[in-house]
C-alpha cells in the first residue's frame, strides 16, 4: 500500500493546492472538531502533502507544534517541502497503525482521507487515542457516499464500466470504504473514544473543464492512476472517452469552469 501511495506522491505534491483548495471549508470543520487552539501539539496521520497539518499550524501558533507523518517517503517528502521554514513542525515516518512516539504526547490527532486505508479501523484509532493526551480530541474526515460524490465516483466508474465491473474491485482498498456514517461513528467509539459525533460536509470540486478534472482525479486516485498505468493505449483512451461523456453529464457549468459536487464525513471523539 504504502509503494502505491509512494507512486503518486509527486502528483499529490503537484496537485496540493487543488486538493487544499476543495477541501478547505471541511478541514477547518476538522480542525474545529479537533479543538485545535493556540499551544496544542498536533500529529497529522497518513498526511500526504500535509494540507490539514498546515491548516492546523496557523491555529497552534508558534508555542504549539505539528507533526505530520505517513508511511510512504515520497508524501513525507512534499510535506517537508511544503512545511518548509515553519520551525514548530517535523516529519515523522510511521503506519496510522503504529506510531513510535510516547503514550499521552497530543492534545489532537487529524487524520484526512487516510483512516479508510487502515488494515484494522479500531486498531487505528485506538492507536491514535494511544498517543493522546487525556482529555485530547481526534478527528478524521472520510468520503461520504460513493453517490454523493460524483467527482470521484464517476472517473472509477468509467474504469468499471470498460470492464464490466465495479472499480476498486470488492474487498480492494477504496476511497469509500468508510462511507458509512453509523459504522464510522461505532469505530470511534469501539476504539474507546467518548462524545463521538459524526457530521456530513459538502465539499464541492472544481475545475477549468472536465479535461483537467479527469487528468487530475487520474493522477490522485492512487488504485486509479495504478491500473490505469498498465492498461494499453487503447484501453486508456476508450476510458478517457467515458469519463469525460460521465463528467459533461454531471458537472455543472460555472463561470469558472465545472463543479461536481462532493461530500465528506468528519468523525470525532475525545479520550475519556
Ligand atoms: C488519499 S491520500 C490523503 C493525503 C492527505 N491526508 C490529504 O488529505 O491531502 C492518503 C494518504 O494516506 C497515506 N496512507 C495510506 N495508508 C496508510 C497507513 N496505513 N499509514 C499511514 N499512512 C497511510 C498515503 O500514503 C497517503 O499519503
Amino acid at each position: 500500500m504504502s509503494e502505491m501511495w509512494d507512486s503518486v506522491s509527486g502528483a499529490w505534491e503537484d496537485h496540493a493546492g487543488f486538493v487544499d483548495g476543495h477541501l478547505a471549508e471541511a478541514t477547518r470543520e476538522m480542525l474545529d472538531a479537533a479543538v485545535i487552539a493556540a499551544g496544542n501539539d498536533v500529529i497529522e496521520l497518513a498526511c500526504g502533502p500535509g494540507g490539514a497539518g498546515l491548516a492546523a499550524t496557523a491555529r497552534v501558533g508558534p508555542s504549539g507544534s505539528v507533526v505530520f507523518a505517513d508511511d510512504a517517503p515520497g508524501m513525507l517528502a512534499a510535506a517537508e517541502h511544503r512545511s518548509a521554514g515553519l520551525e514548530n513542525t517535523s516529519t515523522l515516518l510511521c503506519g496510522q497503525e503504529d506510531i513510535p512516539l510516547a503514550d499521552e504526547t497530543f492534545d489532537a490527532v487529524i487524520i484526512r482521507h487516510g483512516l479508510m486505508f487502515a488494515a484494522d479501523y479500531v486498531a487505528a484509532v485506538a492507536e491514535a487515542l494511544r498517543v493522546l493526551k487525556p482529555g485530547g480530541h481526534f478527528a478524521a474526515m472520510t468520503w461520504g457516499p460513493r453517490l454523493e460524490n460524483p467527482w470521484l465516483a464517476l472517473a472509477l466508474d468509467a474504469v468499471g464500466d470498460e470492464f464490466g465491473m465495479t472499480f476498486p474491485p470488492e474487498g480492494a482498498p477504496s476511497p469509500f470504504a468508510l462511507d458509512d456514517s453509523g459504522q464510522l461513528g461505532e469505530i470511534l467509539e469501539s476504539a474507546g473514544l467518548v462524545s463521538v459525533g459524526v457530521e456530513s460536509v459538502s465539499a464541492p470540486m472544481t475545475a477549468d473543464s472536465v479535461e483537467t478534472w479527469w487528468d487530475v482525479v487520474l493522477q490522485l486516485a492512487g488504485p486509479l492512476a495504478i491500473a490505469y498505468e498498465g492498461m494499453e493505449p487503447e484501453v486508456r483512451e476508450s476510458i478517457r472517452q467515458r469519463a469525460l461523456e460521465f463528467g459533461d453529464s454531471a458537472a455543472e457549468i460555472t463561470p469558472d469552469g465545472v463543479a461536481m459536487d462532493a461530500t465528506v464525513l468528519i468523525a470525532s471523539g475525545r479520550r475519556p
